[in-house]
C-alpha cells in the first residue's frame, strides 16, 4: 500500500514529467549515486557485498545509457526515479536501499551543480580558444588602419589589431567570468536530504572529496533550494553571448558591400534561394541573434525564483531547459565565432580608404591648440567651425588654403595642421596607454598573450 489510492491521471503525468530534458543528467547522477553509495558503506549503512551489487549494477545501467539501450518507461517520472528503478530490475532488493539517507532534493541540486561546474570548464575552454583566434588575426593585421565608429559615425583611426583585441578584452573577462562560476558553485549540497539533514551521519567530507567539491553547503534548507550555481553560469552566459552577438553584428556589418571591409570565407556563408549574386553571413546573423535567447533563459528563472518559499518546490524543476538551452546555444556560438573569424577575410584598402577621412583628425587638431595655449573647450568651438566651413564648401582640411587655415588655428603653422591630418599621424599620435599608436599596441599584445598565459 501507498499514499495514493487512485493511479496518477494523464494530463499530471504530462505537466510533472521532466524526463524529456533532465535524462542529459545521467552521468552526472550515476557519479553522484556511485559517491553516495561508498559513502554509505563507509558510515556502515551498506555492507561490502552490498556495495559491490550496487555498482555493479550501476555499471550496467550506464552501458545501457550509454548505447542508447537504457529501457525508459513511460511511468518514469525522471532521470533519477528511471535510474533507481532501472538498478532495483537489475540487482533486486538491494537496489531499493540505494536512496538511503538522500532525497531528490539534494541529488537534483548537486546532479546540477556538478552538470554547471563542467560546463563552466569547458566555455573557459572554448572562450580561451576564440581569445587565441582573436590574438592570431590581430598579429596578422598589426597596422591595417580603419576607423572606430561612436554612433556609428566615423570617430578616430586605428590599427584592425587593436579593434580586435578590444574583442578579445571581453572574452577575456568573461573568461574569468565562468571561473567564478564554477569556484561558486563548489558547495556540495548532497547530504543535506530533503529540506532538513537526515537522521544518517552522512560524511559529506567524503561525497565532496569523491565528487570535486572544494566545500559543503553549510545549511541544508539553502542547499536544496538554491539555484545560485544555474544562476550564475546562465549569468555569465547572458554576457558573454552578448558579447559574441556584438563580434556578430559587426561581421555582418563589414560584409555589407557598404562596409566592404571583410568577407565571410564560402563555407561560413549562405546563397539566396532566388537572387543567385547572394553571399549571405549567416552565421554571423546568428551569433547576433543567438544572445537574447540566451538572457531569456537567465530571465526566465530569475521569474521561477522569484519570490519562491524555501525550501524545494517542484517550480526548480524549470531550472533545466532553461540551463541547457544556454549551454547548447553559448557553446555552439563559441565554436562559431572562433571558424568563423579564422576564416575571415579583411579587405586593406577598404578599410584604409574608409579611414582617410581627414575631419577625423578633429580632436588632434584641437590638442594641438590646446598645446600651444588654448582652453579645450575653446579649441573644440574653434576647430568645430573649421570642419562646419570645410563641410559647407565641400572640401577637405587639407584643401582649405593657408590664410582659411590661419583665420580660424592662428596657434598653429598651416603646414603643422596638414601633417597633422595624415592617417599614420593620426594614428600613431594615440600614445596613451591602451591607444591605438602601434607601440602601445604591441605592448597590448604581449598583456594579452599573457592573459591567455595565465
Ligand atoms: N525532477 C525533479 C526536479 O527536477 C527532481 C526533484 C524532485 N523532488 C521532489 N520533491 N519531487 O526538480
Amino acid at each position: 500500500m501507498s499514499r495514493f489510492a487512485e493511479p496518477q491521471d494523464p494530463l499530471f503525468r504530462a505537466i510533472n514529467t521532466s524526463l524529456a530534458f533532465d535524462r542529459r543528467l545521467w552521468p552526472q547522477d550515476l557519479r553522484l549515486s556511485r559517491a553516495h553509495a561508498r559513502m554509505l558503506a563507509r558510515i556502515g549503512v551498506l555492507t561490502d557485498d552490498e556495495l559491490k551489487q550496487l555498482l555493479a549494477g550501476l555499471d550496467v545501467v550506464e552501458r545501457e545509457l550509454r548505447a542508447g539501450e537504457f529501457p525508459f518507461r513511460g511511468d518514469d517520472e525522471d532521470i533519477h526515479m528511471a535510474i533507481e528503478r532501472r538498478l532495483t530490475e537489475l540487482v533486486g532488493a538491494v537496489g531499493a536501499k540505494l536512496h538511503t539517507a538522500r532525497s531528490r532534493n539534494d541529488q537534483v541540486a548537486t546532479d546540477m551543480a556538478l552538470f554547471v561546474r563542467e560546463h563552466a570548464q569547458l566555455a573557459r575552454e572554448l572562450i580561451a580558444k576564440l581569445m587565441r583566434a582573436l590574438l592570431e588575426r590581430a598579429e596578422e593585421h598589426l597596422d591595417w588602419p580603419l576607423p572606430s565608429y561612436t554612433h556609428l559615425q566615423r570617430a578616430q583611426p586605428v590599427y584592425l589589431s587593436h579593434h580586435l583585441l578590444a574583442h578579445f578584452w571581453r572574452l577575456a573577462r568573461d573568461r574569468r567570468r565562468f571561473a567564478n562560476v564554477a569556484e561558486l558553485a563548489g558547495e556540495l549540497p548532497l547530504g543535506s536530504g530533503a529540506a532538513a539533514g537526515v537522521t544518517f551521519a552522512n560524511d559529506r567530507e567524503f561525497l565532496a572529496r569523491e565528487l570535486g567539491f572544494p566545500r559543503l553547503a553549510e545549511n541544508s534548507l539553502d542547499a536544496v533550494s538554491s539555484r545560485d550555481a544555474v544562476l550564475d553560469y546562465l549569468a555569465a552566459s547572458t554576457i558573454c553571448a552578448a558579447h559574441l552577438s556584438q563580434l556578430g553584428a559587426e561581421i555582418v556589418l563589414w560584409s555589407s558591400a557598404e562596409f566592404g571591409f571583410c568577407e565571410p570565407a564560402d563555407r561560413f556563408a549562405s546563397g539566396s534561394s532566388l537572387m543567385p549574386q547572394k553571399k549571405n553571413p549567416d552565421a554571423a546573423e546568428l551569433l547576433r541573434a543567438k544572445s537574447p535567447r540566451v538572457a531569456r533563459a537567465f530571465a526566465g528563472l530569475v521569474g521561477v525564483l522569484h519570490a519562491l518559499p524555501l525550501t524545494y518546490n517542484k517550480d526548480l524543476q524549470e531550472d533545466k531547459e532553461a540551463l541547457f538551452d544556454a549551454v547548447d546555444s553559448l557553446e555552439l556560438c563559441l565554436r562559431v565565432a572562433r571558424e568563423q573569424l579564422l576564416a575571415l577575410r579583411f579587405d586593406r584598402e577598404r578599410m584604409r580608404a574608409a579611414a582617410s577621412d581627414e575631419f577625423m583628425a578633429a580632436t588632434d587638431i584641437a590638442d594641438m591648440l590646446v598645446r600651444a595655449g588654448v582652453p579645450f573647450r575653446e579649441a573644440h568651438r574653434r576647430v568645430g567651425g573649421l570642419v562646419r566651413f570645410a563641410v559647407e564648401r565641400g572640401v577637405s582640411l587639407s584643401q582649405l588654403s593657408d590664410e582659411e587655415l590661419r583665420e580660424r588655428l592662428g596657434e598653429l603653422e598651416p603646414a603643422q595642421v596638414r601633417a597633422a591630418l595624415a592617417l599614420e599621424a593620426q594614428l600613431e599620435s594615440k600614445i596613451s596607454r591602451g591607444g591605438t599608436a602601434l607601440a602601445r599596441v604591441r605592448e597590448q599584445l604581449e598583456k594579452a598573450r599573457a592573459e591567455l598565459a595565465g
